[in-house]
């Protein structure tokens, strides 16, 4: 028998009352949540933590693995993406585009991870290139290879499309190869946020010290 799983744990999702008994002597807590309870939406582990110390205990346990949606338009979606990634404590999300995006979608994760903008397409390449990641598109297009048989490299990029378009050319052309998730019904495509979970956990399943998981 393992011990329980992510779904398992004591704390219901709607969080834990104020501490009880003598409040733990150390930093990393927060003594207004210790007081009042924590309601965030949390694993146990940051149960009372304050946000900095979570965000410096998430920022040295972080992959190698970025991700890069294209924000050209307006894409309700990253806000998904985001989520996605702060479970799966990518390293950095990099927003190409317009900087405003719809946050609804994050429920809040986006105050644990890291993001960055970038006007072009061509500063997020600069950036990949300088940074030592392997740029990897992620669209169902021509001459792309299929993720399920690809193996990630280990210093990622993935990077992402829009509702509507696509991948830009400037992404496709920048990039050292592009996979694509393969389909088997009537649909052109999936939501770009489900296809950025599926991608980030191809890298996971390659890549990631399960020892570490929650
Ligand atoms: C809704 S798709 C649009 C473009 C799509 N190439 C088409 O032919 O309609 C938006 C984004 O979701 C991602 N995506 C959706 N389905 C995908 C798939 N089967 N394989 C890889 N990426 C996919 C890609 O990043 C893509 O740019």
């Amino acid at each position: 028998m393992t011990g329980p799983g992510p779904t398992e744990w004591g704390a219901a999702a709607s969080g834990v009352g104020p501490w009880s008994g003598p409040p733990p002597d150390d930093p990393r807590y927060d003594p207004a949540l210790l007081r009042d309870g924590d309601t965030r939406n949390v694993v146990d582990a940051y149960r009372y933590w304050a946000r900095e110390a979570i965000i410096a205990d998430i920022d040295t346990r972080r992959h190698p693995l970025h991700v890069a949606i294209e924000n050209f338009g307006h894409d309700a979606n990253i806000g998904g993406v985001v989520r996605t990634a702060n479970a799966f404590a990518v390293d950095t999300v990099h927003i190409v585009g317009r900087r405003r995006w719809n946050r609804r979608g994050a429920m809040v994760t986006d105050r644990y991870q890291r993001l960055r903008h970038h006007d072009h397409t061509a500063d997020l390449l600069r950036f990949a290139a300088e940074a030592g990641l392997t740029v990897v598109a992620v669209d169902n297009v021509p001459g792309a290879m299929r993720l399920e048989q690809t193996t990630l490299p280990r210093n990622c990029l993935l990077l992402f499309g829009q509702e509507g378009p696509g991948i830009s050319d400037d992404a496709r052309a920048g990039a050292a190869l592009t996979v694509s998730i393969a389909h088997f019904g009537s649909t052109r495509s999936i939501n770009v946020s489900v296809a950025a979970g599926i991608a980030m956990h191809s890298w996971i399943s390659q890549h990631a010290d399960m020892g570490r998981a929650w």
